[in-house]
């Protein structure tokens, strides 16, 4: 394993000043922007940037033949979401490496899935876990830690430990949100964080980037916001798990959804989308749209009070 020091043109000093500012090993200095790391440590943008470029390659990360691409791939694990039915979907559940994006109009199940995901995460890999805990980024006020106690009841998880394995963080504005984001590598490294929610991710900005004038604008910064989010996946191997609430058009359920109901986020960043809609009663239609490597396909799965799970019949 390679240390700070090892990196060309990183004296004791200079390491001295990048744990100091929080930059303890070389996969956080890898996804940092520079302007990030000099503002974080004083450090020019120049040196700063050399640096970067020293830790990615220490790092391996650049350009790499497609069997190191393969046994990357090999190390995506998953979570499951409580659904067989919607595992299966996602080809075994919510991966890590990768963002999953999750939209659909008001009530129509993103954020009991974020609490479902957030406990599941715990679990055992025998069960469908990864044993990591949970970054919890709440845009919309809506956590509710009883939630989480009656799901990890129902899944056999000691529920105080199941709240201290969730991480939680406010943001009460899109800049806010962004800042948490670009944090988040410490807490990720130091508290074994195996997946990161942010519910929802678009609400700030659509608040406060009203109109088409401001379009160009507020998917600049949101680009920006998925960019870190994506690097954290990739280069921590977590599961990140983002909402997005669209209009519901019924008129368009049978047609393209990503394009009929306003537009999925994930426009630019690779990653899964589900586009879900409600059904009868506690029923919820989840449709894998786009995904770089499994069909578009439906599956159907039902909210209790004990979370995400299959209707009885299937
Ligand atoms: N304890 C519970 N038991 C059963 N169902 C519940 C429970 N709590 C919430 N629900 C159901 O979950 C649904 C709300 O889903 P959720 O809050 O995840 O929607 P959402 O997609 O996040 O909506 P929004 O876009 O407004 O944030 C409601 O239909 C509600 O009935
Ligand atoms: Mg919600």
């Amino acid at each position: 394993m390679k240390s700070l020091q090892d990196l060309p043109g990183v004296g004791p000093a200079t390491a001295e000043k990048l744990v100091a500012s929080g930059y303890k090993s070389l996969e956080s200095i890898a996804v940092a922007t520079p302007g990030e790391l000099s503002a974080a440590t004083g450090l020019s943008e120049r040196a700063a940037q050399k640096i970067i470029i020293a830790a990615r390659k220490a790092l391996d990360i650049g350009f790499k033949t497609a069997d190191i691409i393969y046994e990357q791939r090999l190390k995506v694990s998953r979570i499951t979401t409580g659904s067989r039915n919607l595992d299966k979907l996602l080809g075994g559940g919510v991966e890590t490496q990768t963002i999953t994006e999750v939209f659909g109009e008001f009530g129509s199940g993103k954020t009991q899935l974020a609490h479902q995901l957030a406990v599941n995460v715990q679990l055992p890999v025998e069960a469908g876990g990864l044993n990591g805990k949970t970054l919890y980024i709440d845009c919309e006020g809506t956590f509710r830690p009883e939630r989480i106690v009656a799901m990890a009841n129902a899944v056999g998880l000691d529920t105080k430990e199941t709240l201290k394995n969730i991480i939680f963080a406010r943001a009460y504005n899109s800049d806010h949100q962004m800042l948490i984001a670009e944090q988040a590598k410490e807490i990720i490294e130091e508290e074994g964080i195996k997946l990161v929610i942010v519910d929802s991710v678009t609400g700030h900005f659509r608040a406060e980037y009203p109109g088409r004038e401001n379009l160009a604008e507020r998917q600049q910064k949101l680009n920006r916001h998925l960019h870190t989010l994506a690097r954290l996946a990739d280069v921590f191997n977590i599961a990140v798990f983002i909402t997005n609430q669209v209009m519901a058009r019924p008129d368009t359920f049978f047609g393209d959804p990503t394009t009929a109901v306003g537009g999925h986020v994930l426009f630019h960043v690779p990653g899964a989308r589900i586009y879900l809609r409600k059904s009868k009663g506690n029923r919820r239609i989840a449709r894998l749209v786009d995904s770089p490597y499994l069909p578009e396909a439906e599956a159907m799965f039902i909210i209790t009070e004990e979370g995400i799970r299959d209707p009885e019949e299937s």
